[in-house]
């Protein structure tokens, strides 16, 4: 049966960004049965040994506590388990000299749902009728942030400026603050810190400066911590948090081996708390509790932050170390090809200057020779982009197979 979608139905069934070339890519992997393929495309973080232990450990403990009818038996509060609340408040408290009490952090499914929340709680029409805009000051950034708007018109995307090292082929993506408008027009902004797909960080000042612009016209602002410290600390390169008033600071459990759990965080003022409080009240009623007394656990011993700085970064920042003396040694000197430069999150992204044919033909001509990459432009399309044409980046996810990465070079040079 086809069921009569509405306008958002329809909207909603499209998938954007990396989602929607997946399905291409697990088509090819189904066409190509027996054909050895390297999947560099979007994936799963790996299942970390210690990392799996320290969550069977705390459930365990759980298990045996009489805490166990209380978590999976009852319903709870729509903020989300109290002593997970308590735990973060407390560890954020200690750790950054903040004043949080337990009203300024909301537990979500996953940090996917909070973007949704916000994104419609402060993006999309006024009860006016005024158009209010979702601003990702500096693109590309983590596709998923395509599809939360109900009201896609209402996301808007900036090109960023490049510090190029042309003998290193290196390079950094910084904000375009001569670009960037944050107006009366604007209902919240938007960024990930450290960057899905580029793995770029922000600097504090860069940060200061978003926060600024959005603080004069009392606009949130909503850093994605997915990948920052103190959890999962997959930065490469010194960064803190920042906090303030019209900062929600929002994080997620699933880059420390939860992602099946589903346990988003954001930690921000009061008012705003609420309004996506209320928002998750009407939608879910609250997320699940048993991954969230299991992450109360494992905050309140430290073992998460130890684990993340001490296992999880290293693992993957040395994954990184490898890709690039790969790259390094595979690629050619006199060639314009430009890697991002690795401050953090799991991901690379390589910039292949006058590629003579677009990001697409080259996603098409790599997977003739058994390696698949994500297309840059996966990324620009999410929405409208002020101009942007990256069709001759291509971002390389990790976890990699790097033996095959000489090949990339070969097709290239074709
Ligand atoms: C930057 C960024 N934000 C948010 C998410 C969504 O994470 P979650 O599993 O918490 O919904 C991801 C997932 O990969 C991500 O990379």
């Amino acid at each position: 049966m086809n069921p009569a979608l509405t306008k958002i139905g329809a909207q909603m069934s499209n998938l954007t960004g990396v989602r929607a070339i997946m399905k291409d890519i697990i088509e090819t992997l189904r066409a190509g049965a027996g054909k050895e393929f390297i999947n560099l495309s979007a994936g799963n973080p790996l299942i970390l040994p210690e990392v799996e232990q320290l969550w069977r450990d705390c459930t365990a403990q759980l298990l045996a506590s009489s805490e166990y009818g209380e978590v999976v038996c009852r319903y709870g509060s729509s903020q989300g388990y109290g002593p997970l609340i308590e735990a973060i408040a407390d560890d954020f408290n200690k750790r950054y000299g903040l004043k949080l009490s337990d009203r300024n952090i909301l537990i979500t499914p996953g940090s996917q749902s909070l973007y949704f929340y916000a994104a419609n709680a402060f993006g999309g029409y006024t009860q006016s009728g005024q158009l209010k805009e979702i601003v990702l000051p500096l693109s590309p950034d983590y596709t998923g942030y395509g599809g939360v708007c109900l009201f896609p018109e209402a996301l808007i995307a900036y090109k960023p400026t490049l510090d190029i090292d042309f003998t290193a082929h290196r390079f950094k993506y910084r904000p375009d603050f001569n670009q960037l408008s944050i107006t009366e027009k604007t209902g919240c902004v938007i960024f990930s810190r450290p960057s899905n797909p580029t793995g770029n960080v922000l600097s504090e000042e860069e940060v200061k400066k978003i926060a600024a612009l959005a603080a004069n016209y009392g606009v949130p602002v909503l850093i994605d911590s997915a990948y920052a410290p103190p959890f999962p600390a997959l930065n490469f390169t010194e960064m803190e948090p920042v906090f303030g008033d019209n900062i929600i600071h929002c994080m997620s459990l699933s880059k420390v081996g939860l992602p099946g759990e589903r346990i988003g965080i954001a930690i921000g003022d009061e008012k705003l708390i609420n309004a996506l409080e209320c928002f998750q009240t009407n939608l879910c009623i609250h997320p699940s509790r048993y991954g969230q007394a299991i992450a109360a656990r494992a905050i309140n011993s430290g073992a998460l932050v130890e684990i993340s700085q001490k296992v999880i970064r290293s693992f993957y920042q040395n994954k990184f170390k490898i890709l690039e003396s790969t790259l390094d040694a595979a690629m050619p000197k006199n060639l314009p090809w430009f890697l991002h430069r690795g401050e953090g999150a799991i991901f690379a992204w390589l910039w292949l200057q006058d590629l003579p044919v677009t990001d697409w033909e080259f996603y098409q001509k790599l997977k003739r020779v058994g390696v698949i990459v994500v297309p840059g432009s996966t990324f620009s399309r999410v929405c409208r982009m002020n101009g942007i044409t990256n069709s001759n980046v291509c971002g390389l996810a990790l976890p990699v197979v790097m033996r095959k990465l000489p090949l990339l070079c070969n097709v290239w040079q074709k």
